[in-house]
């Protein structure tokens, strides 16, 4: 196992400064832009796991987070973009490239009538939650979701109760290439991006209905509650690990193998509910993604069903 990377994080303002390191140096120094070399992911994952970014770049506007994406693209330096790192587990060897973080003008959520735009850093329970105290209907499911609102598009976040595509109106992105597209339709896919892969969320609007608050409220509760006797609360996962697969549920098999409480290093899966994997006791990634495979594999042999990962797997090779 790769020791843990405790060096702090160097950060500043690189209008200012330029931190050293030829991966910092390839991005001009402009305002917008925080840059940080060498930062563990694991304080910025939900699953406390994974090794450091080569460079972390969080991106303030959507012109200076222009400027990285063509800049990196020139360079041919892999990017990134991470929202809460709450649905996501990068390996221990971290990311060699830029990992991009949008905040400032790109994580701002305001209203106008019964729409709602939000950047694609803001939280979508930040957002979820001003719609309701406005008495308007649509996002409520999404209240206890812990993602950013570009990684509910990007993953089509929902609950039984609704998913983004169901309130979606438009949604802006920065191409590979840098320039600026908008999409407006939306195929609502179990779990897969709205937008094509490899787009950034830059910005989203949803599209609302009038309500009343105390019934909002009441199914955020309801939820809230089944949450709490169903999932595992207060410790380091990353949600439901896998899809469930068409008519089942991940859960229910994984279970009914009898993998509640496997151990592999300090990971476990959980007690509460076995599509959850807990990180107990400084797991590794290598300890988490060593259970996913084992989680899979047995289920494959014994249920004959092929899970697939809900999470994104970052640095690991493919089927491996
Ligand atoms: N079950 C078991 N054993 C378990 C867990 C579940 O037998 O250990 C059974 C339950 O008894 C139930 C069925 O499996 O009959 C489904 O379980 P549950 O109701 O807990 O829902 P889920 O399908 O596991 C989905 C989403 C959750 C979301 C809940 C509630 C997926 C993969 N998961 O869970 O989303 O919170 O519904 O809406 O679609 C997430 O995506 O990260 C997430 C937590």
């Amino acid at each position: 196992m790769r020791p843990r990377d405790n060096r702090p994080a160097r950060r500043q303002r690189i209008a200012a400064v330029v931190p050293a390191g030829d991966l910092a140096s390839i991005i001009s120094p402009m305002e917008g832009l925080l840059v940080a070399s060498d930062v563990p992911l694991d304080k910025l994952s939900t699953w406390r796991a994974g090794g450091p970014a080569k460079l972390l770049v969080e991106a303030l506007s959507l012109e200076a987070l222009r400027a990285v994406v063509v800049r990196a693209r020139e360079m041919s330096v892999p990017v990134l973009v991470l929202g809460n790192g709450s649905n996501i587990l990068v390996s221990d060897a971290g990311f060699d490239g830029i990992v991009l973080r949008l905040k400032g003008e790109l994580a701002k959520i305001s209203l106008d009538g019964a729409t709602l735009s939000a950047g694609g850093g803001a939280g979508l329970q930040a957002a979820a939650s001003m719609t309701i105290k406005a008495s308007l209907g649509g996002l409520e499911f999404a209240v206890g979701i812990p993602g950013t609102v570009g990684g509910a598009v990007m993953t089509n976040a929902g609950t039984r109760q609704g998913s983004v595509a169901s309130v979606l109106q438009d949604v802006s992105t920065l191409s590979p290439e840098g320039t600026d597209v908008v999409f407006k339709e939306f195929e609502d896919r179990y779990r897969e991006p709205l937008v094509p892969r490899g787009s950034i969320v830059t910005a989203a609007t949803f599209r609302l209905e009038s309500a009343e608050e105390q019934v909002l409220r009441t199914r955020v509760e309801e939820a809230r509650s089944m949450r709490a006797s169903s999932q595992p609360q207060g410790s380091a996962t990353a949600g439901s690990v896998f899809k469930n697969p068409p008519g089942d549920s991940a859960g229910r098999l994984i279970d009914a193998c009898g993998l509640k409480g496997k151990v592999l290093g300090g990971a476990s899966v959980s007690t509460v509910h076995a599509n959850f994997i807990v990180n107990e006791k400084a797991a590794s990634a290598a300890d988490i993604k060593g259970l996913m495979d084992l989680v899979a594999a047995t289920v494959k042999s014994k249920m004959g069903v092929a899970l697939e990962p809900e999470v994104t797997l970052i640095g690991f090779e493919e089927g491996g």
